[in-house]
């Protein structure tokens, strides 16, 4: 069953029942201040570090599952009655709901006793504040008397303190109010030197900052007082729990429709001009009082929305392509380019899943985030390169994860992961066939962000792969360290302490866990660095690149393939591990993946082999399980994978991120049939007939869909922040539509599955605008069949590497066509 319907038509998601099986968010903000919205306007916002500059307070894990957010209530002043226009947090009755998720925007609109209030959230592009622009409808034949009130409750800045250390914070709010402005700046005092403001466009009723006052005793947020009431005290909150709330009262003549706005901002101020007068305690507001007026001028909103809308013109029209499949159309030109920026700019930190206190942003993480994302906004991604590779070690290796405030690595989980630095070989590689960037290569970056250990980045490069050359262990294959891109393949850890984490708890001493997924992600690595050097002219480098690629390949050889498949490891004893010699975990699908990626097996037969093991053995109607047979029992020398009771997350489920690599590798084998059904059974448009058995939201990825041993077999999980969506995103646009940028041009190398008689590609590459269209030669002959002949602007050309463009600005037509080759007027 439904929950909602696209439409295609605005790029919105429409929900249209505010009980979803659980809550489907979406995100505010794309560039330093970002908010987290459910479709009952449940959520939080933050500016750059969902930990460290969170801007308002929610609680996790509650009844109902979202907790605090941007609650709006109105009253009707004649009856007393209230209600939340977004349903919650008083979960009244509605006479109609609707909300539509867009693109950086959330419009939730409901009416009860012929009042309509039609509510969209969204942040200005360049601002660091979010607008909420109500609209309040009178439908009644009669005039009305209302009240709007618009509340946020305010975290004390760090969330993680914000939820532990009551017995300081109770004591540490403050708050001041200025002509109807109320600005929070708990340790604004001290150390801090930003605050939040909280702006109504209408200050006809008041305000209260107490959070005592707003709600009163015994009561939350579902029936605060001051709304029961009709009054709010304008209370100043001392300690406690400072909010924000704002009344709007309201005359409307039946038929009229009144904007108000509330308006949630952070601003800084530099340190040395704190407080104005100065030596007072008061914030000098002379920069944020002109702007607050500037928002709330009419039509500011309007204009602020109009540009944020031409914003994602722009972004997504880097790629529009038309297959005639409406699932994968509407994801790529959509819905999983947005997850990608999403992504892109907060890693793993805050989502519903994610509490924005635990992990920053994640090397190997961001480095495959950036493979759906840097087509976008090429700069962006140069940026995160470069601040990702100043967070690597001297070694090669890399802190796991960093802090995205500081960008500094985090000590606390510390580096050792074996396949980190590889990625950031395939991200460098991405941005380089992207944008031709060469300089980018000799840029300095530091190493463990140490001020004078600056060298180019083609030296990070070389120090990254030398990091696996120098790690290996006693079958030639890399050694695995913590754990490779299987963050619960824990072959060194041996832990039997309850609470420990499996990522970071001492390793035994003297293992030689070797993994054979790092092995393909070296060969994909090194090959992609050679054919760098190679474009650079650096035949000696290529030269020796290639060879370490090509030993790898024989070490996979020789003791990577177990007679069906590609076994996943050897653990800290030398055993294998993803073998048919195993009870339980005998095939994975990591190294299937990756090794195929690799181009290794593609010429002997055992991809195909591999490939069929996989279908057979680990493909589920929902998707392809990350191994089997589930393993039944916890055991040490595995780590966390097997703590998970069979068929969720590591142990069984299926981790959707790993499922496009088998639809690269389906169609690198000439299968595109196969690789379209895998990407349909986990494409989220596809899954929104099941939402009742997926649950979480049906317009972006989720990390995990319960496996076939799981009880609840085909429920998702842990939506949004995934590398899912970059590696989907790259399946289906690079292998399945087949249009990949490379150094020297747009390689043009569609799979087309079956039915698929023409596709259609509009690609913007460096600087010009490909618009592309690929057919069959002859109708229906071209299954599998590659491209024979390409015509670029009107002229032939040999192979399927559409050129470079001549200048920037330009147009070019390509015309591809697919299977036996026939004569065509030029
Ligand atoms: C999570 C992590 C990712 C890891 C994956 C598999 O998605 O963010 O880094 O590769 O789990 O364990
Ligand atoms: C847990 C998760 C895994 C994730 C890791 C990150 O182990 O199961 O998916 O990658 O935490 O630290």
């Amino acid at each position: 069953m439904r929950y909602g319907h696209f439409d295609d038509e605005r790029r919105e998601y429409v929900i249209s029942r505010p009980d979803t099986p659980l809550p489907w968010i979406n995100y505010l903000g794309s560039e330093d201040y970002f908010g987290i919205i459910s479709n009952t306007a449940g959520g939080y916002s933050f500016y750059r570090d969902a930990r460290l500059r969170r801007l308002t307070r929610y609680r996790y894990n509650n009844a109902p599952l979202d907790l605090g957010g941007r609650y709006l209530y109105l009253r009707d002043d004649e009856t007393g009655e209230y209600w939340s226009p977004s349903w919650q947090p008083t979960v009244g009755e509605l006479d109609e709901y609707e909300c539509r998720h867009g693109m950086g925007y959330t419009t939730i609109a409901s009416s009860r006793a012929g009042i309509r209030v039609d509510t969209r959230f969204f942040v200005p592009p360049g601002e660091t504040l979010e607008i909420w622009h109500a609209r309040i409808s009178n439908g009644r034949p009669v005039p009305a008397q209302v009240s709007l009130f618009g509340t946020i409750e305010f975290c004390l800045w760090d969330a993680q303190d914000d939820a532990t250390n009551f017995q300081r914070n109770y004591s540490i709010g403050e708050v001041e109010v200025e002509d109807g402005v109320i600005y929070h700046k708990t340790e604004y005092r001290e150390r801090r030197d930003h605050f939040a403001f909280f702006a109504c466009s209408e200050r006809s009723a008041g305000f209260d900052t107490s959070r005592d006052a707003f709600l009163g005793p015994y009561r939350g947020w579902d029936r605060p007082i001051a709304v029961e009431r009709g009054a709010i005290s304008g209370s100043i909150a001392h300690g406690w729990q400072p909010i924000g709330a704002h009344q709007a009262k309201l005359d409307l003549a039946p038929g009229e429709t009144r904007e108000v706005i509330f308006m949630l901002g952070y601003a800084e101020n530099p340190t040395d001009a704190k407080f104005d007068p100065p030596g007072s305690q008061t914030i000098d507001k002379r920069h944020v009082r002109p702007l607050i007026a500037r928002q709330l001028e009419p039509g500011a909103a309007d204009a602020a929305f109009t540009a944020l809308g031409r914003r994602w013109d722009e972004w997504l029209e880097a790629l529009q392509v038309e297959t005639g499949n409406e699932h994968l159309d509407r994801m790529v030109n959509v819905w999983n380019a947005y997850q990608c920026m999403v992504t892109f700019n907060l890693s793993r930190s805050a989502s519903l899943y994610e509490s924005g206190i635990g992990r920053g942003m994640g090397f190997r993480d961001s480095t495959q985030d950036l493979l759906g994302f840097v087509h976008m906004v090429p700069v962006r991604a140069r940026e995160r390169i470069l601040d990702v590779a100043a967070t690597q070690l001297p070694t090669g290796g890399a802190y796991h994860q960093f802090q995205p405030l500081t960008k500094r690595g985090n000590n606390a989980v510390g580096s050792g992961f074996n396949d980190d630095p590889a990625w950031l070989v395939l991200a460098v590689a991405a941005y380089l066939k992207e944008t031709g960037d060469l300089g980018i290569l000799d840029a300095p970056v530091p190493y463990d962000n140490a001020p004078g250990t600056e060298r180019p980045l083609d030296d990070h490069l070389r120090r990254a792969i030398d990091y696996t050359l120098d790690r290996l262990g006693p079958h030639g294959l890399p050694l695995i360290g913590r754990a490779d891109w299987n963050d619960c393949l824990n072959l060194n850890c041996f832990s039997d302490t309850p609470g420990e984490s499996f990522q970071t708890t001492q390793n035994r001493e003297g293992g030689v866990a070797e993994s054979v997924f790092i092995a393909g992600l070296f060969v994909l690595a090194a090959n992609e660095l050679a054919a760098i050097a190679e474009h650079r002219g650096g035949a000696p480098e290529a030269g020796r690149l290639r060879a370490a690629a090509t030993d790898m390949v024989a070490a996979v050889d020789a003791h990577g393939w177990d007679g069906e498949w590609f076994r996943r490891a050897y653990d800290f004893f030398g055993e294998p591990i993803g073998s048919a010699a195993n009870d339980e975990g005998q095939i994975f699908i990591e190294p299937q993946g990756i090794c195929i990626m690799a181009g290794i097996g593609l010429d002997d037969g055992r991809a195909g082999r591999a490939l069929t093991a996989v279908r057979e053995r680990l493909a589920t109607p929902h998707g392809i399980v990350l191994q089997q047979p589930a393993f039944s029992d916890y055991q040490l020398r595995l780590g966390e994978i097997s703590s998970y009771p069979p068929g969720y997350k590591e142990n069984g489920g299926i981790f959707c991120h790993t499922n496009p690599w088998l639809m690269i590798a389906e169609a690198m084998a000439g299968n595109p049939d196969g690789a379209l059904d895998y990407y349909l059974r986990i494409n989220p448009s596809a899954r929104e007939e099941i939402s009742e058995i997926h649950r979480c939201e049906p317009y972006v990825y989720a990390q995990m869909i319960a496996g076939r041993d799981a009880p609840t077999h085909g429920e998702a999980k842990n939506s949004w922040l995934t590398g899912t969506a970059a590696w989907n995103f790259v399946a289906a646009t690079q292998w399945i539509v087949g249009i990949r940028a490379e150094l020297d041009g747009l390689r043009i190398d569609p799979r087309l599955p079956a039915g698929w008689g023409e596709i259609r590609a509009t690609r913007r590459f460096r600087g010009a605008t490909y618009r592309i269209v690929v057919r069959e030669a002859v109708a229906g002959v071209a299954r599998g069949g590659r491209v024979t002949r390409l015509v670029v602007n009107g002229s032939a050309i040999d192979g399927n590497l559409a050129p470079l463009p001549s200048e920037p600005g330009t147009d070019i037509e390509v015309e591809a066509l697919i299977g036996a080759p026939v004569e065509m007027a030029s």
